[in-house]
């Protein structure tokens, strides 16, 4: 049986467990040795992803949560503490993407990606840190996307969510780091997950036809398609870094993933800002709009 010591107890709550990124980076968790709590917002999924750990000789114990509900957000915390009377690590994964051109998008559903990708992490952020802080020791994992350190077209929403999770969490990480907490967020490339789905990154603005942006989205939506299609990041590999952000004695703030998301912030890096705006937004507008 594990210790209820905080210091050593490795356990991990991760949001988003049930698929994608979230599932992977659960069993990956699980298979090295820490006690995962996988938030899920479909119990359905559960005996599955518990056999899969299983399989993996890992132990994941799956949690009701669904990261936009304060009573889910409670009770998801309640179990864990009533169990193991401490939480290490937790992992703010869960997301949505609703793409659209900023005009096809309403401001509804521009409140429920903040509610999924922003608030939902604050909210459970703010129930962790006071059981954090007594012990002097814990980490906290933001998934946040290179869409959150450069804007693209149609994703104004999700953009504006992920910038906004960056802000948070490099504040965040000044304030903890005293306290021995230590915050990381992790910004992976394209990788090739159900949020990609037409059916579910669409927003429905951006499906009747009669957006004055009809064709510039569709394009947009074609080269976003043949990113997705060549995307090399897979699952493991983010799952591998939010590992390292767990386990390094000295974790960064910061873990890229994927060498096309490293190539872009290091052009941004190196080139002056109207350089790269002409190097690279300039190419993007060139195959959307044709230059206009
Ligand atoms: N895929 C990429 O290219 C990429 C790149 C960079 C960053 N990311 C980020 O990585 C994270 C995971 O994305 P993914 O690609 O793995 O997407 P995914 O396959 O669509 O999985 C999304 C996960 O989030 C969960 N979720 C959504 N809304 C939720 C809510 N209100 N409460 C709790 N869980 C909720 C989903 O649960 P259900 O099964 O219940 O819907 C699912 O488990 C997101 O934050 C995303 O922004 C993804």
């Amino acid at each position: 049986m594990q210790s209820k010591d905080p210091k050593t107890t490795r356990n991990v709550l991760i949001t988003g467990a049930s698929r994608g990124i979230g599932r992977e980076t659960a069993l990956t968790l699980a298979e090295k040795g820490f006690r995962v709590w996988a938030g899920v917002r479909d119990p359905g999924v559960a005996s599955e992803l518990e056999k899969e750990a299983a399989h993996r000789a890992g132990i994941l114990h799956c949690v009701r949560l669904d990261v936009t509900d304060e009573v889910s957000r409670s009770q998801a915390i309640e179990t864990i503490l009533e169990r193991d009377h401490c939480i290490h690590a937790l992992v703010n994964n869960a997301g949505i993407v609703r793409l659209a051109y900023f005009e096809d998008l309403t401001l509804e559903e521009i409140r429920e990606i903040f509610e999924a990708n922003l608030f939902g992490a604050m909210a459970l952020t703010r129930k962790v840190i006071p059981v954090m802080r007594p012990a002097r020791n814990g980490r906290i994992v933001m998934m946040s996307s290179i869409g959150g350190r450069i804007g693209s077209m149609a994703s104004t929403g999700y953009a504006a969510s992920k910038f906004a999770l960056e802000g948070f969490s490099e504040s965040l990480w000044l304030e903890l780091a005293p306290l021995n907490i230590h915050v990381s967020i992790i910004e992976p490339g394209i990788v090739g997950t159900d949020i990609w789905d037409r059916e579910n990154r669409v927003a429905h603005g951006a499906r009747d036809g009669s957006s004055p942006y009809q064709d510039w989205f569709e394009r947009a939506q074609t080269l976003a398609d043949s990113l997705v299609a060549s995307a090399t990041v897979t699952p493991r590999q983010v799952a591998m870094a939010v590992h390292r952000a767990l386990t390094e004695p000295r974790p960064a703030l910061r873990y890229v993933i994927g060498n096309r998301a490293k190539s872009v912030l290091a052009l941004r890096r190196v080139l002056p800002n109207w350089l790269f705006e002409k190097v690279y937004f300039g190419q993007i507008l060139k195959r959307v709009t044709g230059g206009r």
